[in-house]
């Protein structure tokens, strides 16, 4: 174990140190290896154990425990020797006025102690902060990935009384590649998880362990991890998304490509229902990388004032995820210019567009959205997206394609049908607005007990006011918008 990164702490004047880490246990051996190094005399405290040795040697008396934090505090600045102490999960107690003051006591004493603040995550109160020095763990690299690695493998053999685990190279690197970002603990259980369902590391473990990698990372109701992604077999038409799409595929995928060569991603708009989402889907199905949503609305929702540092995460998150699809649904929710709040989305934007810029992983956007006219222009240079792609009605022919799929999704044979004709009567519709004309056919059928005939699906049309007839002029403005700035996805 390497505890350089933590020799700061020695080296600072600082009395008042910050660590965020989950990896508690692995904090807690490298500053008592550090220490012991040292010849400092070194205490851990908790709420629930109260004051102990960091490391070995003799533990406090039940009465000298101090297991109120007030109590230790007092404890440390009574203490005569210079010593560190190393208060576990702290942050509870920061709202507390005497705690803080004391905490000031020990900071501004001369470098006597050292005071560790050790907790998943804290943020001090602004009279602390400025003489604390916050100290983060060092993430495990690769050649300590595969230590950790081989040594599950090794450990779960031993156990099982085989000689070895089946593996191959190749999907080692991937393996090792896969659980770059995380923690120590986490990378030990998440080899342990690939390697204890069945003895061998193989391809198949590699989704599994991208899902459980995510779930580590809660980002409660942010970015949502989408099982179900598509394939463009469920999408009509689109043939230039399509093509543009497979142009790329190889160089997404590849990993040795230079990031500079990887596409960035797209931006998809159009009418309300036109398979927007559903290509962003097939997106991810298509080239078989994890599906990433954000969620724009809840960016702002979920904690008021917390917005960007929500984005910042994701987007941290979504890198420590790639290769991925990373899709943001109805764009326009999170970055609409003339939204309530206005300087919150454009710091928002600033976020994404730096990090857009700066992108260091290989994470393909897909933005989508049904109102182009509120998204900010800045978005919309050159450049940002590698293709801002126009999703227009579907023409005949791709209407014709659209009642194939849906009827075969509904175990409905399209050679009993009049497909062209239905084609015809349907002009003016959106994919969404097929579908729904198939299932009102199957409803009214089943109502009468009966097949779904050509009758019921051509009744079901014509009963439908297409929502192109609704809003022909916005969808106008939207294709002479498209001519000049996009390409036709259709
Ligand atoms: N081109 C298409 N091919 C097949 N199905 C389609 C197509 N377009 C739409 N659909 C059907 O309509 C449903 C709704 O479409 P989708 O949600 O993808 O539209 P959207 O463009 O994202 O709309 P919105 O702007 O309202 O978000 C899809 O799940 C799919 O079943
Ligand atoms: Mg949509």
């Amino acid at each position: 174990m390497n505890n350089d990164d933590l020799r700061i702490i020695l080296n600072t004047k600082a009395s008042l140190v910050v660590i965020e880490t989950y990896d508690e246990v692995r904090a807690l051996n490298l500053l008592g290896n550090l220490f012991r190094q040292e010849r400092l005399a070194a205490w851990r405290w908790s709420a629930t154990e109260g004051i102990g040795h960091l490391g070995f040697g003799l533990q406090m008396g039940d009465g000298q425990k101090c297991f109120k934090p007030e109590e230790v505090l007092r404890h440390i600045k009574e203490c005569m020797q210079a010593s560190a102490f190393v208060l576990c999960d702290f942050h509870h107690y920061l709202d507390e006025p005497k705690l803080i003051r004391y905490l000031k006591d020990l900071a501004l004493q001369e470098t006597r102690h050292k005071v560790i603040l050790l907790s998943h995550q804290l943020s001090l109160p602004a009279e602390l902060s400025r003489y604390a020095l916050s100290v983060s763990l060092s993430l495990p690299d690769e050649d300590e990935i595969m230590a950790i690695v081989r040594e599950e493998a090794r450990s779960w053999a031993a156990e099982n009384k085989v000689e070895r685990i089946k593996t191959d190279n190749l999907t080692l690197q991937k393996l090792v590649e896969n659980l770059k970002g995380l923690p120590h603990h986490d990378v030990r259980r998440l080899a342990h998880g690939a390697i204890s369902d069945d003895g061998i590391i193989s391809e198949s473990d590699l989704p599994e362990l991208t899902r459980r990698k995510f779930e580590l990372m809660d980002m409660e109701g942010i970015l949502h991890f989408e099982y179900s992604t598509a394939h463009f077999k469920q999408v009509g038409g689109l043939k230039e998304l399509k093509r543009w799409l497979e142009d790329r595929r190889l160089r997404i995928l590849d990993e040795k490509s230079n990031i500079q060569d990887v596409p960035k991603g797209v931006l998809l708009f159009g009418v309300q229902g036109g398979g927007k989402s559903l290509a962003a889907k097939a997106i991810a199905g298509v080239w078989g990388l994890p599906l990433l949503r954000l969620d724009m609305a809840s960016l702002f929702n979920k904690y008021i004032g917390e917005t960007e540092k929500n984005m910042r995460e994701a987007l941290k998150l979504a890198d420590l995820m790639s290769p991925c699809v990373l899709w943001m649904d109805e764009l326009e929710k999170g970055l609409a210019s003339d939204g309530s709040d206005n300087a919150t989305g454009k710091r928002l934007l600033g976020t994404l567009l730096t990090w857009m810029a700066e992108r260091k992983s290989r994470v393909f956007i897909v933005a989508t959205s049904n109102d182009i006219s509120v998204l900010p222009p800045e978005l919309m240079r050159k450049g940002r997206f590698d293709e801002i792609f126009f999703v227009d009605l579907p023409d005949q022919e791709t209407r014709t394609m659209i009642f194939k799929i849906h009827m075969k999704k509904r175990n409905l044979k399209p050679e009993d049908y009049n497909i062209g004709h239905l084609a015809v009567l349907s002009e003016g519709f959106t994919g969404a607005e097929i579908e729904q004309a198939i299932v009102s056919g199957v409803y009214a059928a089943s109502a009468r007990k009966a097949q779904v005939d050509q009758d019921g699906i051509e009744q079901a049309i014509v009963k439908t006011q297409p929502l192109s007839v609704i809003m022909s002029e916005s969808i106008a403005q939207l294709r002479a918008w498209a001519r000049e700035r996009a390409v036709f996805a259709n």
